[in-house]
């Protein structure tokens, strides 16, 4: 059986990644961090022994390598991974960003990344994939802030980094930078703005990214690539 590692898994995008996955056939390990209501329903109603999760703070260097130490010792190797849990931070102008509010955003949204590679990635099976969901905010800057701008450009530039590192082990290494989706992320006055801002006139779906995290594993010949999920922003 294919194992698959999502982080934030528990809502939102991640969760209809996870959903994804099990429908591809995939046993998926996800983590949640305060959301535990959320993520045991996850399960509940994905059925059961296809998931399994458990509860993480991508802040936490030490509880990453905790958590990885017991995925390994239970012998797990994993096919795919997919780097989604993120937070969007305060909108904020420069002269308002906190030195706290620019840590945390990059710390959950980059460092986070980085800090689980580091240990997930002797688990990861030659021939596997890691996806890298990123944001329109790290091409072309976005409406949230710097922090949160910054912190997306930085995965992709992972992203671009690891693809090369990993290519000669069978790696493949992807991102994903959707524009707005309809998640808890966004308020709904949010989503109504940034809905007139798109050619379709409306926010993506979660599935919609789903849908190209599984065209990501699927086409085996896609390394080093960021796919945009829009709907035409960057025609106007
Ligand atoms: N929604 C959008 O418009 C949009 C657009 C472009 C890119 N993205 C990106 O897509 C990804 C998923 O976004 P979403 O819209 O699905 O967000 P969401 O619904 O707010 O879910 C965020 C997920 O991240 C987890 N999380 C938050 N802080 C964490 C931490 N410190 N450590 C570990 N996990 C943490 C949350 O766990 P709990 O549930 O336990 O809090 C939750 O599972 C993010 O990286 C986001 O930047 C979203």
């Amino acid at each position: 059986m294919r194992n698959a590692f999502v982080t934030g898994g528990d809502r939102g995008i991640g969760r209809a990644i996870v959903e994804m996955l099990v429908a591809m056939g995939h046993r998926v390990v996800f983590t949640y961090h305060r959301n535990e209501k959320a993520a045991v329903r996850t399960l509940k109603e994905i059925g059961p022994g296809k998931a399994e999760c458990y509860k993480l703070d991508l802040r936490d260097y030490t509880r990453i390598r905790y958590l990885l130490l017991r995925l390994k010792r239970k012998g797990m190797v994993f096919d795919v991974v997919v780097n989604n849990a993120g937070i969007l931070g305060r909108f904020r102008t420069i002269p308002t960003i906190t030195r706290r509010d620019w840590d945390e955003v990059i710390a959950v949204n980059l460092s986070g990344p980085f800090y689980l590679m580091k240990w997930l990635l002797p688990l990861i099976r030659k021939g596997g994939c890691i996806i890298n969901i990123s944001s329109i905010a790290g091409k072309m800057g976005g409406t949230v802030g710097v922090h949160y701008a910054a912190s997306k450009a930085g995965l992709i530039g992972f992203t671009f980094a690891l693809a090369r590192e990993l290519a000669g082990s069978g790696i493949r290494v992807n991102a994903i930078a959707p524009g707005p989706v309809d998640t808890g992320l966004l308020t709904p006055q949010q989503k109504r703005r940034l809905s007139r801002l798109a050619l379709l006139k409306r926010v993506a779906r979660p599935e919609e990214i789903a849908h190209a995290v599984r065209f990501l594993i699927e086409n085996e010949y896609i390394t080093g690539e960021v796919i945009d999920i829009n709907a035409g922003r960057y025609m106007d």
